[in-house]
């Protein structure tokens, strides 16, 4: 992760710590978005802040912390960072082998990584060898032992041929990109993402017709079209619609057996956008049931394993409501069901559009109310029951009357 402070770092890897392996502190990159909020490569220059940073982390989480660096312009500097940064207790340390100024053709400087690799005890990791060092796996070890580094990171050898890890040697450029198209394909990868791989490992050969046509292709199927790869995309997204049909068919299958015919349904949704804030339908059913002296409304909700969706059946006055469209959570199910319900019966709902909210009208009242009683001085007194509580949830049993 970028990050300039401390303790937004550490909030940030307690939301993902449980699904990573591990967190990594970006203190390498040149680029201006990162730079000028304090982060990437600009917090080379504040050890202050790299030590605070990475302390809290490794203190904070139990997944192991790392951090990738540049070079400082001395060596010296450089190993002295390195040293500092080690005591914070990370696992490892990253060094891309080059200053910040430095562009990716510039040559890696494979002394400073080596230098530090022998000044600090935690596993160096030796990056920037693409350019000058990695043509194949053979030269992954090369680049290692003039780093005398623990391991080494890749990044633009593995994009302009991927099959650069394999032990065996290099896969032919035309097979590797032919491998990867049918990747695409199959995970429906965005084709301006693949596009741009490609564009990576056709490299020299981007002012061929190939590469051409390459540029100009503006969708998946024209991608594969440069390739020969047609019939591949014909075959394989065939197969992938009909696949797509016969789920779509499976899920109308199970809606329909759960299809119960006493259970009045509409194809509704709720937008919270169209109600105040803090009112919602299922204030406005329950409200209802209570001036109608009905018992109050049942929620029964389902989730659906194949997408996760939910669906709700609101039970009032012995009579059950649902909506045809599926929702994201259980509580816009719910409201869902409750505007169906509302609708049925011809009841307000509480939408921005009905004019007059008397839900709305009952808080002002109340607040008014309670400002008057204040200047009485007996606002200590108002036993919370009795003020306005429009939250979802709890407030659902808790609703003011409305006006008759
Ligand atoms: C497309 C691309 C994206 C990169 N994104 C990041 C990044 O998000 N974080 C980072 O630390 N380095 C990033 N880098 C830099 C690389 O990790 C690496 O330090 C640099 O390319 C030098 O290594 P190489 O010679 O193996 O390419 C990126 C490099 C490329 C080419």
């Amino acid at each position: 992760m970028g990050s300039a402070d401390a303790e937004r770092a550490l909030a940030v890897a307690k939301l993902v710590e449980s699904d990573v392996a591990g967190i990594d502190i970006n203190m390498g990159c040149p680029k201006e978005y990162s730079t000028k909020g304090g982060m990437g490569a600009a917090l080379l220059s504040d050890p202050d802040k790299i030590e605070s940073i990475l302390t809290t982390l490794v203190k904070g989480i139990c997944k192991p912390v790392t951090c990738k660096i540049r070079i400082l312009p001395s060596v010296e500097d450089t190993v002295n960072l390195v040293k500092r940064i080690e005591k914070t207790g990370i696992a490892a340390i990253a060094v891309h082998g080059r200053k910040k100024e430095e562009r990716p053709q510039h040559p890696v400087h494979c002394d400073v990584i080596k230098a530090i690799s022998e000044a600090v005890s935690i596993p160096v990791i030796a990056n920037g060898g693409s350019h000058d060092f990695i043509r194949e796996y053979m030269d992954i070890e090369t680049f290692q032992k003039a780093t005398a580094a623990s391991s080494v990171m890749i990044a633009r050898a593995a994009m302009w041929n991927p099959s650069i890890f394999r032990k065996e040697g290099l896969f032919p450029l035309r097979k590797v990109m032919q491998d990867y198209i049918k990747y695409a394909v199959r995970y429906d990868n965005h084709y301006t993402n693949t596009k741009y791989c490609l564009c990576q490992m056709l490299r020299e050969q981007l002012e061929t017709t190939q590469g051409k046509k390459l540029h100009a292709a503006q969708s998946t199927q024209e991608i594969c079209e440069v390739f020969e790869m047609a019939d591949f995309y014909e075959e394989t997204t065939t197969i992938f619609t009909a696949k797509k049909t016969s789920l779509e068919t499976k899920i109308q299958d199970e809606d329909d057996q759960m299809e119960d015919p006493d259970v009045i349904k509409m194809a509704v949704r709720f937008d919270k956008r169209e109600y105040p804030p803090q009112i919602t339908p299922k204030m406005y059913l329950l409200e209802w049931c209570r001036k109608e002296k009905h018992p109050q409304p049942i929620y029964e909700t389902v989730q659906r394993p194949l997408d996760r969706l939910f669906c709700s059946v609101v039970t009032v006055a012995e009579q059950k409501y649902k909506s045809t469209l599926w929702d994201k959570s259980k509580k816009l199910a719910e409201q869902a069901a409750a505007i169906v319900c509302l609708r049925t019966l011809g009841v307000p709902e509480g939408k921005l559009c009905e004019g007059e909210n008397p839900l709305i009208a009952k808080r002002k009242r109340e607040d008014r109310e309670c400002s008057n009683n204040r200047d009485h001085g007996d606002d200590l007194a108002e036993p919370s029951h009795k003020k306005a509580n429009f939250i979802e949830g709890a407030s659902d049993m808790n609703v003011p009357e409305m006006p008759r």
